[in-house]
């Protein structure tokens, strides 16, 4: 079996801390044992470009009980967690094509040999599997029966495509599942964004003043957790619904221009480019730090901070020193990448148990509803969402309160 990955001799390692992470993931763990009764992906190969760390792995493996081929790349060159992808290789029999670290040409490479292998179903994670496939693999076009859309910025970047009428199969937005943005994005992201840069820097949040850029379901839960830690937070948006939302929730809210002097921590999560840019960057106290939590690498301007610089030095592990000319120093976290997965291990297990079961089940609803569903962005179900969410509350040991007869009808009557 042909791959690329960094360590076969991690495989342990990697195994070791796939099944701490199982122990958290309950639901998906259900969905796994029924997949491998019904074998619903018998004979179909699923190419995967998600994030490779343990929860990834974990959902990897269910499809693969369900009696699928996957072949795995990673969605990010620096957030493989190469023990997970040695793992996937050597005992559970899985090509994998990631290493950590891989620069823009193999990381492309090894995009190429997964959609070369003629996958069936694509699950992707910022949409590169799909915007690939239907520019340089044009050929698999008519045999694809369809993909899965993890994350916010890879909906866009499909909503763009059915806009230009461009898109030539199904594609399930899981994002949009209530028991994805509303967790993994809020919860998961607030909580592992906090995580990522307090590994990276070791950092006293306490007191700090953290301006978080976009106040979308990632930036309500890292305004929240900045703000649990004690920090002074301060929100930037340009969707005027959002700036009222994050100032009425006790937060205060400016332009960019204007926070740009305040901030001690900037962590950007808007999935959008440009958001710190040179004018910002000249007005930064001297030691401000800056992350970015949002899908790609351009939310802070890498390229204005490295023309400003006069040096430029790593000085921890995922912590960049830029040097300015009049001797402030700025500090980029994990090169502008997503600092949750690099400086850190992405979201706990718990939340991505809720994101992955939506994950399988949306494959599953490709393939049970192959040939039904039109090109284009689909959501899953209701039901998904509530049987996921019902699941996820048993295992938590939590019971919540059915509606009466007398209430549905209630509910129903305009009387
Ligand atoms: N780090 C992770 O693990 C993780 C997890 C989930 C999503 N994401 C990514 O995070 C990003 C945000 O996701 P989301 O679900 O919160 O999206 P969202 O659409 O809910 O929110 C984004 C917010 O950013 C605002 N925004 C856009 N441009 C802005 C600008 N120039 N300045 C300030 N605000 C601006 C928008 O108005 C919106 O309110 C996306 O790229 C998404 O793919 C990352």
């Amino acid at each position: 079996m042909e791959s690329d990955i960094r360590d076969a001799g991690l495989a342990e390692s990697g195994a070791a801390r796939m099944e701490w992470d199982a122990r958290q993931m309950p639901v998906l763990h259900a969905i796994k044992d029924r997949f491998a009764r019904e074998q619903p992906f018998r004979d179909l190969r699923v190419g995967v470009c998600l994030h490779i760390s343990t929860k990834t792995a974990n959902l990897v493996t269910a499809i693969k009980a369900g009696g699928a081929e996957p072949i795995v790349c990673a969605s990010n060159p620096l957030s493989t967690q190469d023990d997970v992808a040695a793992s996937l290789v050597v005992h559970h029999g899985i090509p994998v094509f990631a290493k950590r670290g891989e620069d823009a040409g193999t990381f492309g490479r090894h995009l190429h040999t997964v959609l070369n292998a003629q996958p069936d179903i694509l699950l992707d994670d910022g949409a590169d599997l799909v915007t690939t496939t239907h520019q340089d693999h044009r050929r698999n076009l008519d045999r694809i029966i369809g993909g899965t859309e993890e994350t916010t910025t890879g909906v866009n970047r499909l909503r763009s495509m059915v806009r230009e009428d461009v898109l030539r199969f199904p594609v399930i937005a899981v994002n949009e599942s209530k028991t994805k943005h509303l967790f993994d994005n809020r919860f998961g992201t607030g909580q592992s964004a906090l995580d990522g840069i307090l590994r990276a820097t070791n950092t006293l949040i306490a007191g700090k003043t953290v301006v978080v850029c976009g106040y979308g379901w990632c930036g309500k839960g890292v305004a929240s957790r900045a703000s649990g830690l004690g920090a002074n937070v301060i929100v930037t948006e340009v969707d005027p619904v959002a700036a009222l939302e994050a100032a009425m929730e006790g937060y205060r809210v400016m332009p960019m221009a204007e926070a740009a002097g305040f901030g001690d921590l900037f962590i950007t999560v808007s999935g959008n480019r440009g958001v710190i840019r040179r004018e910002h960057l000249e007005t930064m106290k001297d030691d401000a730090i800056l992350a970015n939590a949002g899908h790609f690498d351009v939310e802070i301007d890498l390229e204005a901070l490295d023309s400003l610089a006069v040096d430029r030095r790593p000085v921890r592990p995922y912590v960049e020193e830029f040097t300015l000319s009049d001797r402030r120093r700025l500090y980029v976290l994990g090169e502008g990448r997503l600092v949750n997965l690099v400086a850190g291990e992405g979201h706990p297990a718990a939340v991505m148990d809720m994101s992955f079961a939506n994950q399988a089940l949306a494959a599953e609803h490709l393939v049970r509803h192959r040939g039904d569903l039109a090109p284009g962005v689909h959501t899953l179900p209701d039901r998904i969402d509530a049987d996921i969410a019902q699941l996820k509350l048993e295992s938590m040991g939590i019971s919540c309160d059915r509606m009466t007869t007398d209430q549905e009808g209630y509910l129903e009557s305009w009387t």
